[in-house]
């Protein structure tokens, strides 16, 4: 599934992102222009499989779309049920959110010394075609929600790592320690 057969946008994605990661590991250089790729394959929403498009009624799904064999990327489609959102969270990796359908919206937070989550920043909407950036050295920590209550919403995500195995963080939103979590897949076993 992972490597095989993949939609032709999905796949010239892949590929675009395996040589810019190849040609330079300075991310504030790659980064840009992996938005750019993200940016094309939003551009139209024809190709998600509909497999990895299925919300579930309560929890908000991950379907890994492609792994890098070296671990170097992952690719996954983001799947909001009306309503849904996530807990204050960060990556500790980069991650480019592209979004493809319905909307979402994004508040980033900066964490207090004390360990309390500040919202940093407007709250931002996401609509079709619209990237977005996170990492340890551009700001990491957010939480995300469909803005629509009555709708799917699916946005693509790539991130620098597996990110289903990638060990991370819940802020709690009342401060206090953060919580570590692995995110998983709803479509892979780890
Ligand atoms: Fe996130």
């Amino acid at each position: 599934m992972q490597n095989n057969h993949q939609p032709a946008p999905l796949q010239q994605f892949v590929d675009s992102v395996s040589s810019l990661l190849a040609a330079d590991s300075d991310e504030s250089r790659f980064l840009p222009k992996v938005g750019e790729a993200m940016r094309g394959l939003v551009a139209q929403d024809d190709w998600l499989d509909p497999a990895f498009a299925q919300p579930h009624p309560q929890y908000y799904q991950q379907y890994l779309l492609y792994a890098d064999p070296e671990g170097k990327f992952s690719v996954v489609s983001f799947v909001w049920g009306p309503g849904q959102q996530t807990p204050i969270h960060d990556h500790t990796v980069w991650g480019v959110i592209g979004m493809l359908r319905g909307a979402e919206m994004a508040q980033n937070y900066a964490i207090a010394a004390d360990g309390t989550p500040l919202p940093k920043g407007e709250e931002l909407a996401l609509n079709p075609g619209a990237v977005e950036f996170v990492s340890p050295a551009i700001g990491d920590v957010h939480k995300v929600r469909n803005a629509l209550e009555d709708q799917v919403s699916i946005s693509i995500h790539a991130y620098g790592a597996n990110i289903g195995k990638v060990k991370r963080h819940v802020f709690p939103a009342e401060g206090g320690a953060a919580k570590e979590f692995i995110s998983g897949y709803s479509n892979v076993g780890l």
